[in-house]
């Protein structure tokens, strides 16, 4: 899929114009000493969102925790036509929350719903690949919570449901509708940045790893299981692979890392990738380690350096894009796509209603949405591999291709 370029044409650097640079790279601002013109957060700039077509998909959603807090029932293109969850109290949130009178006790139950198009699993995480598999078995196609899975036979899977049904799936990857991941990507696919020599994510979540969720999955819940917020910044920004990992771990002292259900005795982790360009990215995912909290990631090319917005310009980049001149900063704004009007933005960074939109519109357009099966298992695989490493004291382990054959 060849992604829409939708930087900006309105704000643009004195000197920096498409044609000098070869590209089509507007939306920007120069920041640092000249100051901004347009702030970050706002993308007034960009097109308003059109409705292409009248057909509605009729969703199912599963998972009144998290599952409660997207906008499936704002989309023009869908219909919550049916919700579950295996807890009372929550199964009755998804029916107010979406507006939806018909529930079911479970997934297994819903599944079977002759009237559904697609699915959203938002379960517990180490249920995510059984579930999508069911899901799959059953004609629907499904978006699903991160990870895509904890396990690699899970993964595999996954994919074989997936090729074998031609049915979609989408990894609902909140990073990825970050302003600066999302600006990253249009950044790396014009070429502005060269190969990406090292690239960083970061995943911080103070005291996540006590005994709560469905069956208390995230009770010491190794660290590089839930790594897609972090791997995001360099899978998602370059749609390459990371193919091989060191790990190291932090023992956890609390009780329950000597004695929990994943026999994990680490509450922070830290992994050096490989990647497919021949590069290094270090991921690190903590628990436990103090003022660390929130997600976040920085890229640093060979022409070019990526950090909260900002492209910070080499002489590589000034030499190869003619007209630049002697500006060393690009500072973007936001530049993600409009979304219906009245449909809200919602958690982490914005990202959920432009998650929602994304799969509704992927299934409309019938074309593969933005994080499809390939790239949630590209996310989701190294961490599994990292956490076996760290396990091994840091032995360097080669990372399966799952990609299409
Ligand atoms: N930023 C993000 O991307 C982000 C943030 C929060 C949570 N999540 C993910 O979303 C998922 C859900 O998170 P949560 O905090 O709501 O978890 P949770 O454990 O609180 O809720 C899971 C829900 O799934 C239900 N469930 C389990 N099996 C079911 C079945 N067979 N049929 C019907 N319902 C079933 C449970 O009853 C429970 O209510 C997790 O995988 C988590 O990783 C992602």
């Amino acid at each position: 899929m060849k992604r829409k370029d939708y930087l900006s044409r309105r704000i643009f650097l004195n000197k920096l114009t498409a044609s000098t640079v070869g590209v089509a790279v507007t939306g920007l601002t120069a920041s640092g000493r000249s100051g901004n013109n347009l702030s970050i957060g706002s993308n007034s700039h960009i097109e308003p969102w059109k409705q292409t077509s009248d057909r509605k998909i009729r969703i199912g959603i599963v998972g009144g925790g998290f599952g409660a807090s997207f906008f499936w029932h704002q989309h023009p293109n869908c219909i919550v036509e049916a919700v579950s969850d295996l807890q009372e109290e929550r199964k009755n949130t998804l029916m107010e929350v979406y507006q939806c009178g018909k529930s079911y006790n479970s997934l297994e139950e819903l599944v079977k719903d002759d009237k559904l198009d697609a699915v959203g699993v938002f379960t517990d995480a180490p249920s995510h690949g059984r579930h999508i598999v069911e899901v799959l078995k059953h004609g629907k196609h499904c978006i699903t919570a991160v990870p895509m899975s904890m396990t690699m036979e899970d993964l595999y899977l996954v994919r074989e449901w997936k090729e074998k049904t031609g049915l979609k799936v989408m990894m609902a990857e909140t990073s990825m509708y970050h302003s600066e991941l999302y600006n990253a990507r249009s950044i790396y696919e014009k070429g502005m940045f060269g190969k990406i020599v090292y690239s960083e994510g970061e995943y911080y979540h103070p005291h996540v790893d006590t005994a709560w969720g469905y069956n208390q999955w995230r009770n010491a819940l190794p660290p590089m299981l839930y790594p897609t917020h972090a791997t995001a910044y360099y899978v998602g920004v370059t749609g390459k692979r990371y193919t091989s990992v060191s790990c190291l771990g932090f023992r956890g002292d609390a009780p329950r890392y000597s004695n929990n259900s994943y026999n994990n005795p680490f509450s922070n982790e830290t992994a050096l990738f490989e990647t497919s360009e021949g590069g290094m990215s270090r991921i690190n995912i903590f628990w436990g380690a103090e003022g660390a909290h929130g997600e976040t990631g920085r890229l640093f090319g060979e022409l070019g350096r990526f950090d909260k917005n900002v492209l910070h310009i080499g002489k590589g980049i000034q030499a190869k894009y003619e007209g630049i001149g002697d500006r060393n900063e690009i500072e973007y704004p936001d530049n993600r796509p409009a979304l219906p009007e009245g449909m809200n933005l919602g958690g982490h960074g914005g990202s959920h209603g432009y998650l929602t939109n994304e799969f509704i519109m992927a299934l409309i357009e019938d074309r593969a949405p933005l994080i499809d099966v390939y790239e949630g298992i590209a996310m989701t695989a190294p961490g599994i591999i990292a956490h076996q490493s760290a396990l091994k004291n840091g032995e360097r382990l080669l990372i399966p291709d799952l990609d299409r054959e």
